[in-house]
């Protein structure tokens, strides 16, 4: 069989995507004509065009103001339920979704609002394809830690109930620069206390970022990195990682768009360092709709990675999922 449709019928599990980042240029029309809300372009292709990224801050400019087009339930409900509906067509049996509640508690949204949307898509997409899925709630880290433990709060009757609401644990995302993991060490404690899982955004080309690395893994915890290639440059953090058992949520499709020059050498570095890797989307609807099954694809032509090399990444996933043994021995 060819490598595409080894990629295609191989089982899957995301790790890392944010649903607000899974916003099609479709959608962004649909829901700006039901709220009334204005659209610089009004065609799919002018949208999609407009998207041009120099760097982490400019492309969240663009996500950002794609988030105020999401108001009601059904917004999120539908938002969740194409992303669901789209990467079940590609084998993905389980997918855990970041999701940015600041951004829409900070417009007057209610958290109920958006968890009741999504869950009521993971729901429906659960019965209409088997797929199965997890939210993961993070931190806006260019916002206050005061902000962060507001929003915690408002969060506590979902996240008492991760049976009913799915959130299984937090994450740390957006602007990196300035922000460090140590900003957020009280709210991390609190989450990690109750049983959450956590995980943390380090990125590329940003300042301190081994130092951000080395709090996330040693100070606060973290049981996976969001992206994190920058360990490749320096050892001991490597070491660590290994030592800890870290896996590394690595999305191809950023890397080339908003940080072009990034050698395609890191996966096999990776490898070749022991680290354990997944391959993820991270942001498709802002980034030429590549899910999945094409940014294995990506990872795959750019590393030059053999199928016994996919099938351990995709494992890896499986492995590093937030799920209990029994669920995960169904997909292994
Ligand atoms: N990086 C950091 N923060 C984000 C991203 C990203 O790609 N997408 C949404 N928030
Ligand atoms: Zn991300």
């Amino acid at each position: 069989v060819s490598m595409q449709k080894f990629l295609e019928k191989l089982p899957k599990a995301e790790l890392h995507v944010h649903l607000e980042g899974t916003l099609e240029a479709d959608l962004k029309i649909s829901l700006a004509k039901r709220n009334n809300h204005p659209l610089k372009s009004s065609t799919v292709e002018d949208i999609r065009q407009g998207y041009v990224y120099n760097d982490l801050p400019s492309f969240l400019a663009f996500y950002y103001e794609g988030v105020e087009l999401l108001q009601t339930e059904q917004d999120f409900h539908d938002l969740c339920y194409a992303y669901l509906a789209k990467v079940a067509q590609q084998n993905v049996l389980y997918t855990e979704m970041f999701f940015d509640p600041q951004l829409h508690i900070r417009r007057g949204l209610d958290f109920g609002t958006v968890i009741r949307g999504f869950n009521a898509a993971q729901e429906k997409a659960e019965r209409d394809f088997g797929i199965r899925s997890s939210l993961i709630m993070c931190f806006i880290r260019e916002m206050s830690a005061e902000s962060a433990d507001e929003t915690f709060t408002q969060a506590l009757p979902y996240l008492e109930q991760p049976d009913r609401s799915r959130i299984i644990g937090v994450g740390l995302d957006s602007d990196e620069k300035g922000n460090p993991p140590a900003k957020f060490a009280k709210i991390f404690a609190r989450a990690k206390a109750m049983g959450l899982h956590l995980t943390m955004h380090c990125d590329l080309d940003q300042e301190n970022t081994h130092e951000h690395i080395r709090q996330a893994l040693q100070d606060l915890g973290s049981e996976r990195l969001d992206h994190g290639l920058n360990v490749l440059e320096r050892p001991e953090l490597i070491t660590m990682a290994r030592e800890k058992g870290v896996t590394f949520t690595l999305c191809p499709s950023p890397n080339d768009v908003i940080r072009p020059g990034r050698s395609r050498q890191d996966i096999r570095d990776m490898l070749a360092a022991g680290l354990k890797i997944t391959i993820n989307s991270d942001d498709p609807g802002y980034m030429q709709s590549v899910y999945m099954t094409e940014s294995l694809a990506k990872a795959q032509a750019a590393a030059d990675l053999t199928p016994e090399e996919l099938f351990q990444i995709s494992r890896n996933a499986f492995e590093a999922a937030w799920i209990s043994d029994a669920e995960r021995e169904t997909y292994l």
